[in-house]
């Protein structure tokens, strides 16, 4: 069966080192089925030579994944893709967009942009090593270059290389005077430049990135690309996944945010009985409540209580009590 044909890019949430962990993700997919997961960027010697049960591993209700892998050796690419494909991920994507300084000193991320022709032989690598699709994750420029021809050009060489599928964050990476955080914000975002090269590129699937939160912004930019990737907001507030769900995929009966709760609590068991720390699941739940009622309660109760000993979170009680207190709130609310 050809992977190529299954996966739905329609809304992605986006890699975020630090924030869609394993856990995050679980968490994610409670709330939605649909969207396209991506993992942290993974560089390929920690691939290659790391814990890989640590580093690459996930439950099987993750799916559809992607690994998103970091590097510039297409050797060690093609291993990690094969890797990839072998432990069940659906998708691997090159990460040609981050612009941190460690990143830049290995060689890899949006420094990469200024290298066309090896990113081709990279990418065309990984696509003979695996049969899920290689993705890229890309800038729409670096430095003084926010240029249309440069863009085309290199996503041209990504594509003949065996590249369907590109996904475009619409602002450039500045490679020295910026930190990562000022590189998510201060270049301007650019939506023309994608849907340009969305029409100069028919065939090519293009997901565009930067900037968007509200479903009528999804539905404006899925008027002129394939898919829409959604980062700091749906960390932020992860129940707009359930939003999307209901607008987007037009899926009925969608969780509540306690039937969340109860679903990631049985999760938690599981994993603390396993050696997983409170913290680090419940943390990706702070904006639950985001703009609800109780969202202070939430916010507080979780950080009095998730770096306490794991035996005593699993008495889930008073986590079910402030749920069911602030869902009682917002339905009065109303
Ligand atoms: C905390 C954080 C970590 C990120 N880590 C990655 C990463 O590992 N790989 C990557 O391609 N982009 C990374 N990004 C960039 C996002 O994937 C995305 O392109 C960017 O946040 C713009 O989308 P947004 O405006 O919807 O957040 C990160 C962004 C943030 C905020």
């Amino acid at each position: 069966m050809d992977t190529k044909e299954k996966i739905n890019r329609k809304v992605s949430v986006a890699p975020m080192m630090d924030c869609t962990d394993r856990h995050d993700r679980f968490f994610l997919r409670l709330m939605s089925k649909n969207v396209m997961l991506y993992t942290e960027m993974v560089a390929t010697k920690s691939a290659i030579h790391g814990d890989r049960n640590k580093i690459l591993s996930f439950s099987p209700e993750e799916k559809p994944l992607a690994l998103q892998v970091g590097g510039s050796n297409k050797r060690e690419l093609a291993e990690v893709a094969k890797i990839a494909e072998d432990i069940g991920y659906d998708e691997i994507n090159i990460n040609l967009g981050c612009p941190s300084k460690k990143v830049q000193k290995n060689k890899f991320g949006a420094c990469l942009m200024k290298e066309p022709d090896l990113v081709a032989e990279c990418i065309n690598s990984m696509v003979n090593s695996c049969k899920i699709p290689v993705t890229a994750k890309t800038r729409i420029g670096f430095d003084q270059t926010e240029n249309f021809d440069y863009l085309h050009n290199f996503i041209s060489k990504m594509n003949s290389a065996g590249c369907n599928t590109i996904i475009l964050h619409a602002r450039k990476a500045i490679l020295s005077g910026l930190s990562p955080k000022q590189n998510l914000n201060i270049p301007k975002l650019n939506y023309q430049m994608v849907y340009d090269i969305k029409n100069k590129n028919p065939n090519l699937e293009i997901i565009i990135n930067g900037g968007i939160s509200k479903i009528e912004e999804i539905n404006n930019h899925l008027k002129k690309c394939d898919g829409v990737m959604i980062g700091r907001s749906i960390y932020q507030n992860p129940y707009s996944l359930v939003e999307i769900e209901k607008e987007i995929f037009k899926t009925k009966n969608n969780p509540t945010r306690e039937q969340v709760v109860e679903k990631l609590l049985d999760y938690l068991k599981k994993e603390v009985n396993l050696g997983t720390k409170v913290n680090h699941i419940m943390r990706h739940t702070v904006g639950l409540y985001h703009g609800q009622v109780g969202s202070k309660d939430w916010k507080r109760y979780l950080s009095d209580n998730m770096m306490a000993r794991d035996s005593d979170f699993q008495k889930t009680k008073h986590i079910m009590t402030i749920v069911q207190n602030n869902e009682k709130a917002n339905q009065a609310n109303s």
